[in-house]
């Protein structure tokens, strides 16, 4: 069963999105009555074709239905609030404060300062540890965004950057991701902080929530200086899909030198979901250059690779071969000029989503979610998805960045947003920030070409300090 939940942050009731409609009518007006009937027959039908459009985009019912059916639903679509005091900052000698005269005060400055008073929350110890072993028979099921998660060995999840693979075969989730478990440091002065490759860390799970290791599916090279795979370059965003023709377990992968010049993607079949995966190659998909990266496989089987490009200035899309080992000649460029990167693509109802982040390195930055009704575009942008938290939670994507979006069988509508809170201090310390997605409402901003009508469903990312899913 699905205990209440107990400690709960200050909570308002959702927003509907539905304004307020005023008529004014000037009695005194000296236009005939015909013209006046006219026209309030015109306005009638103007708001009628209004609440049409609205509903159409308002799956209300939809939503309805849900919370008949899990009554916790209702839980995850409550906007939660986060109140933070910044402490005053520490007294310091006159000479201190010449010497370092600077200290930080917003927020995000504390969340990017290694030597913050508030660290522990962002960056929860040990204690507080997710961990599925201790759970064992009362079952918390709870997900707690930024603590430590263990996995079923008591060992933290070292799935950075990761995505999921639901395999159909043996009903069971595989989340892969960077296996970060070494030393962070700077290969230069003005490097951003690395760890060497170590390879792809792959777990596996059934509920999403307690999850096995299975081991390092994809490993470094040693000592073949040339090989991409080679420990002192750059493997990053891991993502694997099915490939139902084959058989076979294809993943893609960013792949780089230290010094992110190499911008390529690299490709690894396996015969298994747990591995090991074979590495085929790396190569500039369609002659361009690619930092982060994604896939997203059609309801169709067509799967596409999603890469920033132009020095991160667009984004690309395109699909894959059959086989799933190569991109064909078909790319589209889509976001232009928007630099957007750490794209997670989503379909609900037949339109295609993608939250993405903006471009700064491992600090966090506000997300942004697109909608389109082809996957090659155009794509427009709908806004921030993030409610709840606080403003600089919202700016911050909850101090965190987009990785994948995974849908919710037997939810429509529904997903988890995964999300990486990067600790470039130590990034084997990095965290996980999973929350419900939920599409559903009218966009809070009608778009350019929209004639003030909003086209698209809005997609919320809710901040929860602890939830679960419904049906647990
Ligand atoms: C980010 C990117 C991460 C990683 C990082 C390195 O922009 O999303 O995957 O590459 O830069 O600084």
């Amino acid at each position: 069963m699905f205990p209440g939940i107990e400690e709960r942050g200050k909570m308002r009731a959702r927003n509907k999105y539905r304004r307020p409609t005023t008529f004014r009518c000037n009695a005194g007006s000296r236009l005939g009555l015909s013209t006046v009937v006219l026209g309030l027959i015109g306005f009638l039908a103007v708001l009628h074709l209004l609440s049409l459009l609205r509903d159409k985009a308002l799956p209300d019912e939809e939503t309805q239905l849900l919370i008949d059916q899990y009554p916790y639903f209702q839980e995850l679509v409550e906007v939660e609030e986060e109140v933070f005091r910044i402490p005053p900052p520490r007294k310091r000698s006159a000479r201190a404060m010449k010497r370092k005269p600077k200290r930080p005060t917003t927020l995000l400055e504390e969340f990017l300062d290694e030597t913050s008073q508030l660290r522990h929350i962002f960056f929860p110890d040990m204690k507080t540890a997710v961990d599925p072993l201790k759970e064992v028979g009362n079952g918390s099921y709870y997900y707690y965004p930024g603590r430590i998660w263990l996995d079923t060995d008591g060992k933290p999840i070292q799935a950075h950057g990761g995505g999921i693979l639901h395999d159909k075969n043996s009903r069971t989730y595989y989340w892969y991701g960077e296996y970060k478990d070494g030393p962070t440091y700077h290969a230069h002065k003005k490097g951003s902080a690395r760890v060497d490759i170590i390879g792809v860390g792959c777990y596996s799970s059934r509920d999403l929530w307690a999850w096995k290791f299975e081991g390092i599916v994809l490993t470094a090279e040693e000592t073949d200086e040339t090989h991409d795979l080679y420990k002192f370059n750059v493997l990053e965003r891991p993502k694997v899909i099915y490939n139902d023709k084959t058989g076979k377990y294809v993943m893609w992968m960013h792949i780089d030198d230290a010094n992110y010049t190499k911008a390529s993607v690299g490709v690894a079949v396996s015969d298994y979901p747990t591995g090991p995966f074979n590495y085929l190659y790396s190569k500039q998909p369609h002659g361009f250059d690619s930092r982060d990266m994604t896939l997203f496989k059609d309801e169709d089987g067509v799967a596409y690779l999603v890469y920033s490009s132009e020095d991160n200035t667009d984004l690309h899309i395109g699909p894959l071969t059959n086989d799933y080992l190569d991109v064909t000649s078909v790319m589209g460029r889509v976001l232009a000029g928007q630099h957007r990167e750490a794209p997670a693509l989503f379909k609900y109802q037949g339109t295609y989503y993608m939250i993405t982040s903006g471009c700064s390195g491992w600090a966090p930055n506000e997300a942004l979610a697109h909608a389109a009704e082809s996957i090659m575009g155009p794509w427009e942008t709908i806004g921030n998805p993030c409610m709840g938290g606080n403003k600089i939670f919202r700016q911050t994507t909850f101090f965190s960045q987009s990785t994948f979006v995974i849908p919710l069988p037997g939810l429509p509508g529904s997903f988890i947003f995964m999300a990486d809170r990067w600790n470039p201090a130590e990034l084997r310390d990095s965290r996980y920030v999973w929350l419900p997605l939920i599409v559903g409402g009218a966009a809070d901003h009608p778009l350019e070409h929209s004639f003030g009508f909003p086209l698209w469903s809005r997609v919320s990312i809710y901040w929860h300090k602890r939830w679960r899913l419904p049906f647990k």
